[in-house]
């Protein structure tokens, strides 16, 4: 299905969308681990895993964020690392044993219909996966469905977007070149969840209890605004569909116009450094 602005969102175009930026996540998954590193600990920290536990990762990626608890669940525990883009998974069991990783089962899962038995894990990671997902009500219970009683589920989510410059600057470059409408907030995407009412209201739709949101920093480094632009076009959905229907000048002056709205953030050297906000809800079980 095509969105608005010819911009696949929903259904199996949602998931087709991440399966073309997979191998883009793969390579850019470094520079995306070291801007994200705190928010990882702290999802971890707030999970709080115990040896032995079985702990899900739902819309994984690469599979970093899971890959983190795994020393906190030995001996005996297991991670299962899940995607519903079948790209994304081979891109995390590649990591996996790059890394010399045990102790970790690969899935290709879809997060609105997970194949997991009811009370069937101990913990939920999911990072910037359910806003995603066309149907996030059907995503939170069934989180809520497959995690015990007590048990803690971690969510993270893209806090608003005038906090997250590194993310919208193309976006936002985009709508006023006239390439795009201005973004529905609620199409699947980044900042779909931004509202913590809204974000709230999802979570505890599924029936986990919520027990903490915060909001955690986020830091962007990128060696060159060329570093920058080549990531984002690697990792984001909308700027690569966007790109395969623009003329190479239309790109080109897409470009220029969002590296001026980043412009703020250029260093002395070139380099590119741009604070972000993810935001982090603890749930359990019931
Ligand atoms: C923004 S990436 C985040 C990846 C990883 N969690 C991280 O934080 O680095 C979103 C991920 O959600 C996955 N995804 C999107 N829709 C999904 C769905 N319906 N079910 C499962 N995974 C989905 C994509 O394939 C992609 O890997």
């Amino acid at each position: 299905m095509q969105g608005r602005d010819g911009i696949a969102d929903e259904g199996t175009d949602q998931l087709e969308g991440w399966r073309s930026v997979a191998a883009g996540w793969e390579r850019r998954r470094d520079l995306f681990a070291r801007a994200t590193a705190e928010l990882s600990e702290r999802m971890i920290e707030l999970l709080d895993p115990n040896p032995g536990d079985r702990v899900l990762e739902v819309a994984a990626g690469p599979g970093e964020t899971g890959f983190k608890a795994l020393a906190r669940i030995r001996p005996g525990g297991e991670l299962i690392s899940t995607d519903g883009a079948p790209e994304m998974v081979e891109a995390a069991r590649r990591r996996a044993s790059e890394l010399g990783l045990t102790g970790v089962r690969f899935r290709v899962e879809d997060a609105a219909a997970l194949s997991l038995p009811d009370n069937d894990v101990d913990c939920v990671l999911c990072r910037f996966g359910i806003m995603l997902v066309p149907d996030m009500e059907a995503a939170a219970s069934e989180i809520a469905r497959v995690l015990r009683p007590g048990g803690a589920a971690v969510l993270a989510v893209w806090a608003g977007t005038s906090v997250n410059p590194w993310m919208t600057a193309p976006g936002k470059a985009a709508t006023e070149l006239g390439h795009m409408g201005q973004p529905d907030h609620d199409a699947p995407g980044p900042f779909r969840l931004s509202d913590p009412e809204r974000l709230r209201a999802v979570v505890a739709s599924g029936g986990l209890a919520i027990e903490t949101i915060e909001d955690v920093p986020v830091r962007w480094v990128a060696g060159s605004l060329d570093e920058w632009w080549e990531t984002t076009r690697d990792t984001s959905r909308m700027l690569t569909q966007l790109t395969d229907r623009l003329t190479p000048g239309d790109i080109a002056e897409l470009r220029m116009r969002a590296e001026l709205n980043l412009a703020e953030f250029v260093q002395g050297d070139g380099s590119v450094e741009a604070p972000g906000v993810a935001r982090i809800v603890l749930a359990r079980g019931v």
